[in-house]
C-alpha cells in the first residue's frame, strides 16, 4: 500500500486580509518559515512523499516557486491547479486523475500542528478504516466542522460551521482516507455556503455504515486563519525555539532563547525571546521582545516590537508606541518621528507594501 499525500494550497484567504491581497495565505511566515513548509515536513516525516500540491490561478505560482519539485523536503510534488476554490471536497476531485487509486492523506496548507500526523498514519487499517479524522476541543466549535462521538467514542454525525454545534470537537484539517471517497464525492451537492464540503463527504461514509475513526490531537494545532491565530501559532512555535546566534551582535543584550540568523545584525538593542530574528535583518537602538519574528531583510531602528510578526523587508523606525500584537506586511514602511521615550503600545495589521507615518 501506497500512501499520497494531497495539500491544499488554493482557496481565497480573505479572513487574512489585507495581508493576503498579495500573497498566498499558506506561505505566511511562523517563525519566520512559511506555513506550508511546515505541513510539508509533517508529511515527509510520516513516510508520505508524493505529494499533490492544489494550488489556485491567483496565487498557484508563488507557492510553487517557494515549494520547488519537492527535491528539497525529500519528497515530490505534483501541482494541481484547481481553477475555482469551490470547497474541499472539489479540491479532492479535482486532484482524483493524481490520487488514482491509492490512499491518501489531505492537509490543508493553512493548518499546523504540533506533533506529528505519525500516529495518524501509523493506526490506519487499510481495507477496513475509510476514513480517519482528527479532532481537538475548541471555544467556537460554530467556525470549525463539528464531530459528534458515540459513547464508544465513535463518529456519528459530522456538521460544517454549526449555528448549533453538537459538541466542541472541531475537525482539524488533516484527514487520512480510502480512494472509496471519490465515489462519496460524486453524489456531492453545494452546502448552504455553496461549497462541495468534505464533512459532508465523511458524513456519507458514516451514512453509508463504512468505518470512520476519530483520533484527538497531541500537542496543538492551529487554523491559522485569522491575524489573532498567526500571532498565537507564531507564539507556539518560538516558545519551542533553543537560542542560536550566528548574526553580528553589538553592544546589546540578548536574554533567552533568541535565534539571530547568519547575515542579521543586532546594534545598541535590546532582545528578549522567544524571538526570531532572519538573515539579512538588521535591528539598531531597538527593543525586540518576546514572541517576535523579525523577517529576513526587515530593519528596525529606534523601535519597541513585542509579540508580532515582521515580514520579510518591513521597516519599522523610530516608533512613537511599542508594537504589540502586530503583523506588518513584506516591505511594509511604517515611519515614526519619535524624538523623546516610547510611550504606549499600538496595533497594527498590514498588508505587503503599505506605508504608515507617525
Ligand atoms: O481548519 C479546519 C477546518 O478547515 C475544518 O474544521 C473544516 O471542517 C473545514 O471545512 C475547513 O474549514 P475552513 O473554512 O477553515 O476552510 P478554508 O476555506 O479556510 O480552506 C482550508 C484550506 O484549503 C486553505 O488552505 C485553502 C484551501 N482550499 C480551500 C477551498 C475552499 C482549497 O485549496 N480549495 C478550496 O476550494
Amino acid at each position: 500500500m501506497k500512501l499520497k499525500g494531497l495539500i491544499l494550497s488554493g482557496g481565497k484567504g480573505t479572513r487574512l486580509r489585507p495581508l493576503t491581497f498579495t500573497r498566498a495565505k499558506q506561505l505566511i511566515p511562523i517563525a519566520n518559515k512559511p506555513n506550508l513548509f511546515y505541513v510539508v515536513e509533517d508529511l515527509v516525516e510520516a513516510g508520505i512523499t508524493d505529494i499533490g500540491v492544489i494550488i489556485s490561478p491567483e496565487t498557484g505560482d508563488e507557492v510553487r516557486e517557494a515549494l520547488g519539485d519537492g527535491s528539497a523536503f525529500g519528497a515530490k510534488f505534483t501541482y494541481i491547479l484547481q481553477d475555482q476554490p469551490n470547497g474541499l471536497a472539489h479540491a479532492v476531485r479535482t486532484a482524483r486523475e493524481y490520487l488514482g487509486s491509492d490512499p491518501f492523506v489531505m492537509y490543508l496548507g493553512d493548518n499546523l500542528l504540533w506533533g506529528g500526523i505519525g500516529h495518524l498514519v501509523s493506526s490506519y487499517q487499510p481495507g477496513e478504516d475509510y476514513a480517519l479524522v482528527l479532532l481537538t476541543e475548541v471555544d467556537n466549535p460554530s467556525q470549525f466542522g463539528v464531530a459528534e462521538l458515540d459513547s464508544l467514542g465513535r463518529v456519528v454525525r459530522l456538521v460544517e460551521k454549526p449555528k448549533v454545534p453538537p459538541s466542541n470537537l472541531a475537525l482539524v484539517g488533516v484527514y487520512l482516507f480510502d480512494p472509496y471517497i471519490h465515489e462519496v464525492i460524486e453524489t456531492l451537492k453545494p452546502s448552504w455556503r455553496g461549497e462541495y464540503e468534505i464533512t459532508d463527504a465523511i458524513q456519507g461514509l458514516v451514512d453509508r455504515g463504512l468505518k470512520v475513526k476519530a483520533h484527538k490531537v497531541r500537542g496543538w494545532w492551529k487554523d491559522t486563519g485569522r491575524p489573532e491565530d498567526l500571532l498565537d501559532a507564531n507564539r507556539l512555535v518560538l516558545s519551542k525555539l533553543t537560542r542560536r546566534i550566528e548574526g553580528s551582535v553589538t553592544d546589546s543584550e540578548i536574554s533567552g532563547e533568541v535565534v539571530i540568523e547568519e547575515g542579521a545584525t543586532v546594534v545598541r538593542s535590546v532582545v528578549r525571546g522567544p524571538a526570531h530574528i532572519a538573515r539579512g535583518a538588521w535591528i539598531e537602538d531597538s527593543y525586540v521582545g518576546p514572541y517576535t519574528s523579525i523577517g529576513q531583510g526587515s530593519r528596525v531602528v529606534g523601535a519597541e516590537v513585542e509579540y508580532s510578526i515582521l515580514l520579510p523587508e518591513a521597516v519599522v523606525t523610530h516608533l512613537p508606541s511599542r508594537l504589540d500584537s502586530s503583523v506588518i506586511g513584506q516591505r511594509v514602511a511604517v515611519n515614526g518621528r519619535r524624538n523623546g521615550p516610547v510611550k504606549n503600545t499600538m496595533q497594527l495589521v498590514l498588508g505587503d507594501r503599505s506605508q504608515v507615518n507617525l
